[in-house]
Parts: C-alpha cells; structure tokens; sequence
C-alpha cells in the first residue's frame, strides 16, 4: 500500500525532502508561508488518511525553509478521529520513504508542570505512550523497522540542543519535559492528571507519542515540541475547551513559526 502512496507522490513530484514536519491544532498555516514546491492533498492519495480535526488542513507542502528541504504534514490525524495507530503511522512512514531523515513534530498540549505558563513552548525529552496502542502491534515488515524497536531515545538529544541553541539565539525560553499521550477526544479528569503528574508526565496530549515511535522504527532522528496552550484538567482553575488551544496556538503562532524555521535552518 505504502509503495502505491509513494508512486502516487512520485507521479506529482520528484522533490526529495530531507526534513519531515508535522504541524499542530493550530499551527498549520505556517506551511502557506514556506518556499512552496508542490502541495499534495491527502484525500488525492490511494487509502491515505485524511485529517477531520478542527484547524487541520490535510495536505503535504513540499518546499524549502532556508534552504533546507522539507515536507510538512499541515494537518495531521488522531486515534479520536477513529483512526487505528497503524493508520497514524502511515504518514510518517511514507514521508520517510520520500526521503526525509529528520522528524519534527509540533503539537498543542496541556501543562501539568506546575512551572509551565500557558504559550510556553516544551522541547520534548521523552513521552509516556502506555495509555494508546503501539501503532508497531501487527506483522512487522522488517524492511521498515525492527520488529523490537530500542525506545531509549526517542528526541534525539543532538536534534534537542539545536532546538536549545536556536531559541537561546532568538531570546525564547524554553521548557522540556514528558509528553504523555491519552487518547481523547474528551478532555482528562483531574484524577487521571494527577496521575500523569506521579507517573512523571509534564504535558498531555493526543497525537505525538505515536508518531515520535513511529518514527524512530522507520529510522528517522525524531524532535517534538508543545505548545503550552492551556493547564491541564484540574490545574486549570476554569474548564478546557477546544477554543481555548486554538486561541493560544494562534497566538502564539508568529513566534512558534519563527521558532521552527530558524531551527530547520540549523538543522
Ligand atoms: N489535554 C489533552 N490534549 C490537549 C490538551 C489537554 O489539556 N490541550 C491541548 N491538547
């Protein structure tokens, strides 16, 4: 399936990118303002999942942010949108196969740091993915991946300190810690926040783990960074809505983009 995705892409474009991006709830329209080669939408493409989340788009952009080649993903999918794991890693397994060798992803989560403000941005340094199903579950095609993948560093600490670096250049503080990933569509308990918080979690969301593991069996040098666009359930003093993370992830957006390109430039 996945070589007749890659035909499919290759009859629209031969651009081999280097560097694979996923945008988050929000922060998509980043993409628009790349060196554009080619957009590809994903309902074009043969059993390809299409995104149905509010503020994601469902396209590949093809393109170069400061000189660099890159395929971003502005719109991503999610398990809360009915979607299997195996079907979340189909992306990021055929953006590998395009070529692409490092993975950013972007995200907006919750903080359960009691640090973290609302808009900080956290540099992942590990994830806790117990909560959703390996997308890895299944046959395993040895010319992806090994069958039992090594998950001792999924953020690549070299990737991190570029990360580190370039907002030190920029004057942007940074956050890091543990992403957990929950499955959602609803917003967590305050119990069950309490318990990400002892398990060692410090941001909750709903989309990376999964492809953070995802991309470290297919071989890519992964990175990830949150937006902070709310305090997670029972931190938070008033109740999570959806507006609220957009709110945030628009605001925050003309710096996060800057962010971004600066770091895929150093890259
Ligand atoms: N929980 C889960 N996912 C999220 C949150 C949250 O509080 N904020 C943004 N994505």
């Amino acid at each position: 399936m996945i070589d007749k995705q890659l035909n499919y892409i290759r009859s629209k474009t031969d651009f081999v990118p280097d560097i694979a991006i996923v945008l988050g709830s929000g922060l998509g329209p980043f993409a628009e303002e790349i060196e554009m080669e080619c957009i590809i939408n994903y309902n074009e493409i043969p059993h390809f999942p299409v995104s149905t989340a509010p503020g994601h788009k469902g396209r590949f952009v093809f393109g170069k942010i400061d000189g660099k080649k890159v395929v971003i993903m502005q719109g991503r999918v999610h398990l809360y949108e009915g979607y299997s794991p195996q079907q979340i890693a189909n992306p990021i397994r055929l953006m590998r196969k395009m070529g692409a060798k490092t993975l950013m992803l972007t995200n907006a989560s919750g903080g359960i740091n009691k640090k973290f403000n609302i808009g900080d941005f956290m540099v992942l340094t590990d994830h806790i993915s117990t909560f959703v199903d390996s997308p890895l579950i299944g046959k395993n095609d040895d010319s992806i991946g090994p069958r039992f993948p090594d998950m001792s560093e999924v953020y690549s600490k070299k990737l991190n300190k570029v990360i580190f670096d370039t907002a030190k250049e920029m004057d942007i503080e940074l956050q890091s810690g543990v992403y957990i990933q929950f499955k959602g569509p609803n917003f967590e308990t305050p119990a069950e926040i309490k318990m990400a918080k002892v398990l060692g979690a410090d941001a909750v969301g709903m989309s990376t783990a999964i492809e953070a593991q995802t991309g470290v069996h297919c071989g890519f040098d992964v990175c990830a960074i949150s937006v902070i666009t709310n305090l997670a359930c029972g931190i938070s003093k008033t109740p999570i809505t959806s507006e609220e993370v957009t709110q945030t992830a628009n605001r925050i957006a003309p710096i996060f983009k800057e962010l971004i390109k600066k770091t895929v430039g150093n890259f």
